[in-house]
C-alpha cells in the first residue's frame, strides 16, 4: 500500500500543479528528449510512462513508435491525468491506455518494451512501485530514469535550486543522492549521466533476460 499520509500530499501538491504544469517543466523538455533517446523505441513498441503526468512525454514517444505501438501511462492524480486525457482526444490518439491509479496497485495488462520513469522521485523510492514496472516488462526491455539529484556539495548554488525545486514536487528528500538505486535493485546496472551542473541525472538500462 501507499502509505495515506505521502499519498494526500502528492495529490494535493499536483492538485494544485495541474493547470500551470506544462509551462514549469518546458524548461526541461531537453532532459525529457534525450531521456527519451535512451529507450531507443522502435515502431510497434509498448512503452509504460510511469507517472504520466499531463502526458508531456507522449508526443515524443508516439513518434518513435508509430500508431502500431502503444503507450500506458499510469498517473494517480486525477486532474494532471485529466490533462493527459484532453491532450490524447487533441492529437486523435488511438493506442494510449490512461491508468488513473498509484503505480502500486495500477493493473498493467500487457508486458512492456520499455519503460520511463521521468521526474518521478516518489515512485523511483518505493519498493513496490519499482517491482509492479520491473514486473510489467519483457525480457531486453529499456528503461530511463532522470530527475533532480544532489550535485557535489561543492555546487552549492545548484543544490540550493536542487532543494527547491524538489520541495515543490516531491514527498519526501529521500534518496536524491542516488535516485536511481531502488530501480538499479530491480532491473541491474544502469548508464547514469548527469546534466544542469549536476543537479539532473539520467539513467538508463537494458533488462536482463
Ligand atoms: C513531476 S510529475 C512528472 C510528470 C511526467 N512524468 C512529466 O515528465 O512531465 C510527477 C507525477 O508523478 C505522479 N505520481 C506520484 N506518485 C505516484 C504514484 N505512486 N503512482 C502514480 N503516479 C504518481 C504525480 O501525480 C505527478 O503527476
Amino acid at each position: 500500500m501507499v502509505r495515506a499520509s505521502d499519498r494526500q500530499f502528492a495529490l494535493e501538491q499536483y492538485r494544485k500543479r495541474a493547470g500551470a504544469y506544462d509551462l514549469e517543466l518546458a524548461a526541461f523538455e531537453p532532459i525529457r528528449r534525450m531521456a527519451i533517446e535512451r529507450l531507443q523505441l522502435t515502431p510497434g513498441d509498448t512503452v509504460l510512462d510511469v507517472g504520466c503526468g499531463t502526458g508531456l512525454s507522449f508526443g515524443l514517444l508516439q513518434r518513435a513508435i508509430g500508431s502500431g505501438g502503444h503507450i500506458v501511462g499510469i498517473e494517480q492524480c486525477p486532474e494532471m491525468l485529466a490533462k493527459a486525457r484532453a491532450r490524447v482526444a487533441e492529437q486523435g490518439w488511438a493506442n494510449v491506455t490512461l491508468i488513473n491509479s498509484p503505480i502500486q496497485q495500477a493493473r498493467i495488462t500487457r508486458k512492456a518494451d520499455a519503460a520511463i520513469f521521468h521526474f518521478t522521485h516518489d515512485i523511483l523510492r518505493d519498493e513496490q512501485a519499482v517491482r509492479k514496472v520491473a514486473q510489467s516488462l519483457k525480457p531486453g526491455a529499456r528503461v530511463v530514469a532522470a530527475g533532480l539529484q544532489w550535485a557535489p556539495p561543492w555546487a552549492w548554488l545548484t543544490n540550493t535550486f536542487v532543494m527547491a525545486a524538489a520541495l515543490h514536487s516531491v514527498t519526501s528528500l529521500e534518496g536524491l543522492g542516488q535516485p536511481w538505486s531502488v530501480l538499479s535493485q530491480h532491473i541491474g546496472e544502469m548508464d547514469i549521466s548527469t546534466t544542469l551542473l549536476g543537479g539532473v541525472y539520467i539513467a538508463s538500462a537494458v533488462v536482463g533476460p
